[in-house]
Parts: structure tokens; sequence; C-alpha cells
């Protein structure tokens, strides 16, 4: 259906102008116009899912709820079905009462705000919930071997016109958009964490995503207030592809010694104007996480000189030292907090 859809659409964009009209041209047209627009799928997007109410997921539902949208949240177990909705609860209190603080609205005004923003959100374990969303975000398992299987059955459940926007922050988009039944109707929509305050979206574009598609997640991710960007499907998008290269940088300079913990990491704070410097980054998203990644790429993209695992990454995570999580990494951490350098 949508390789009709797409030819319909393309054979519109690319039909030549008419000059002249013939006495009964006028008419002609206007049927061949109602005919094309009928056949090409709007893609207005009103109900978004969003599977997955972890980390990124419950932050996804939450900003798309405050955003007016009708938003139907799946988990795949009761127990994070449950964990997924006291976090949105959690998180859209924490900002309502952070505006009343603020002054920007009376207590009432914010208790109204609650209540319609959670009347806009239905829960459900049951994948067929998404049977009417025009646009299903995934927030699940950062595993292959779970998203593909995942939009498998995506693909047989949802309506034709449902465009699917996959949250993966390493996996290649193209890998499971075919799984799905419908690659030109598939982008990656990568958010960043905390969705709530984090103002960037990365839009990524495969080559088969249709036009009218990539507009309407645009529409999407401007209705939401965030900013966004786009890219082609390459490792990492536009702000990983960068990022993680410079903490592996990092990681291999502190292995050779030719600079301390502290000093890399308050070099790039002052020289750069970095908010935080790449080992304390590196500890906060989470060693393990990092070195997932990372083993990712240099499997998939041998060839890229930029995608290393450095040693002592390796080292760390094989004892158990993940950085903020765990309490240790590069640095000593007492919860949110760091302490000092670990070694
Ligand atoms: N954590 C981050 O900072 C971050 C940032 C950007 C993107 N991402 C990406 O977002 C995705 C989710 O990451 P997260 O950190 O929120 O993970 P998470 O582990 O916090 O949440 C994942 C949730 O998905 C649920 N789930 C797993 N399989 C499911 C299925 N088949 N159906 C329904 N629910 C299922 C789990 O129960 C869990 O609650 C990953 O692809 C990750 O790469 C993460």
């Amino acid at each position: 259906m949508g390789r009709y859809y797409r030819s319909r659409h393309l054979s519109t964009l690319g039909a030549p102008p008419r000059l002249s009209l013939k006495a009964d041209e006028p008419r002609r047209c206007h049927v061949q116009q109602r005919r094309t627009l009928a056949a090409t799928p709007h893609y207005d997007i009103k109900k978004v899912g969003v599977v997955g109410l972890g980390l990124m997921g419950h932050g996804i539902g939450l900003v798309s709820a405050q955003a007016g949208y009708e938003v139907i949240a799946v988990e795949a177990q009761a127990p994070a079905l449950e964990s997924g909705k006291k976090r949105i609860d959690k998180s859209l209190s924490k900002i309502l009462s952070k505006a009343v603080e603020k002054g920007k609205m009376t207590l009432e005004g914010a208790e109204k705000e609650k209540e319609k923003v959670e009347r806009r959100i239905t829960y459900s374990l049951d994948l067929a919930a998404l049977r009417d969303a025009d646009l299903v975000v995934e927030a699940i398992v950062e595993n292959l071997d779970v998203k593909i299987p995942f939009y498998k059955q995506l693909g047989s459940l949802v309506k034709p016109t449902a465009i699917f926007g996959s949250n993966t922050s390493s996996l290649k988009i193209g890998d499971f958009a075919a799984p799905s039944g419908r690659p030109q109707q598939f982008v990656g929509l990568h958010f960043f964490n905390p969705v709530q305050l984090m103002r960037l979206v990365e839009i990524v574009r495969l080559h088969e995503t249709e036009p009218a598609v990539f507009e309407a997640v645009r529409g999407y991710v401007a209705r939401i207030g965030k900013t966004a960007v786009t890219c082609q499907d390459t490792p990492g998008f536009i702000v990983n592809r960068l990022l993680v290269p410079a903490l592996v940088q990092a990681m291999l300079m502190k292995e050779r010694g030719e600079a301390s913990v502290e000093d890399i990491d308050v070099a790039m704070q002052l020289g750069a104007g970095h908010p935080m410097g790449p080992l304390h980054l590196a500890d906060y998203i989470g060693l393990d996480t990092c070195l997932f990644i990372l083993e990712g790429w240099v499997k998939k993209y041998p060839n890229e000189p930029a995608f290393i695992v450095p040693s002592s990454l390796r080292a760390l995570v094989q004892g158990g030292k993940l950085g903020r999580k765990s309490g240790e990494g590069f640095y000593v951490w007492e919860g949110d907090r760091k302490v000092k350098p670990a070694m």
C-alpha cells in the first residue's frame, strides 16, 4: 500500500505544469486533482502511541500529552506499566509545581492542567491498543533482537497510515524499518534525556521516508516545543557521533597518562565551554552504556577509525564500576554528586 501511495504522490509532484486548457479541461483537472488527493495519505498526527515507559518513553508520552495529543502508552509488563504511570505522574507534578512557584500558574490552574493532561493518556499492556495511532514512538530496550520482532508485530497491528518513530540511540534505523513493512513511513525520533527538559530532537530521515511523513513528524516535534535537526541514518546521528568519540579520546588520553581525570574535564569545561567534562559525562551516562554503544559500532562499522573501545572502559565495566549508577567509575560518586577522581 505504501508503494502505491508513494508513486501517486511522486507522480503528482513530478507532473509538468499545464500551459493551456481546452474548454473541458478545468473540470477534468479538478477531478484528476481530487483523485490524486484521495490517493495520497493524509498524515495528520492527532493520536500518539508510545511504547516503553522507561527513562525516555515516559517523558515522550508526557510531553506529547502536554502539547494536547491523545496518548496511548504501552508497556510489556504490568509492573513496568505501573512504574511508567508513576514516573509520568511525578514528572508532571514537578513541572506544574515549578510553574506555580515561578508564578506562571495558580495552584488551581495547575490542578486543572494536571487533570487535563492525565485525561489525554490511556495506558495498556496490549500493542493492539495502538491500532488507531497516527504516530507510534518506540522507546523499548536498545536491543536489535527485541526491536526487530517488535516492529514485525507492530506493522501488522496498526492502521496503514501510521508513522513509526524509533528513539534508538545507537542502532541502525534501517535494520528494523524494513521488518516493520513500512520503511516509507519510518523515521528515527531521537530524544534526549531528560525529555521534559532537553529541547533537541534528531529526526533521522531514511532514503525511503516519504516527504509527507517527514513533514508530519516535523510538525509533531514543533508542537511539543522541541527543536528538530535532521540527518541520515548514520551511526550515532549527529550528537552521539561527535560526542562518543570525544569521550573515547578523553579515556585514551587518561590511559596514556597525558593528563589527569580532573584536568581533562576542567579543560573541556573552561576551554571548550562544555557544561560537563567528557569523563564526568561518561560516568553520568553509565560506563556500561558507553561500552555497549562502542562495542556495537566497532562490530558493525569495523573500518570507522573514530570507533574504538578503550581498554580502561572495558576494565571498569568488568569490575562493576559503571559510573554514577554504581557509585564509582572515573569518579567516586555519592548519589548524583561526584566526590573525587577514583584513581
Ligand atoms: N537513556 C537515555 O539517555 C536514552 C537517550 C536517548 C535514546 N535512548 C533510547 O531510548 C530507548 C529506551 O531507552 P530507556 O533508557 O528509556 O530504556 P529503559 O530501560 O528505561 O526503558 C525501556 C522500557 O521498555 C519496556 N519494554 C521493553 N520491551 C518492550 C516491548 N516489547 N513492548 C513494550 N515495552 C517494552 C521495558 O519494560 C522498559 O520499561 C532505547 O532505544 C535507547 O537507546 C535512551
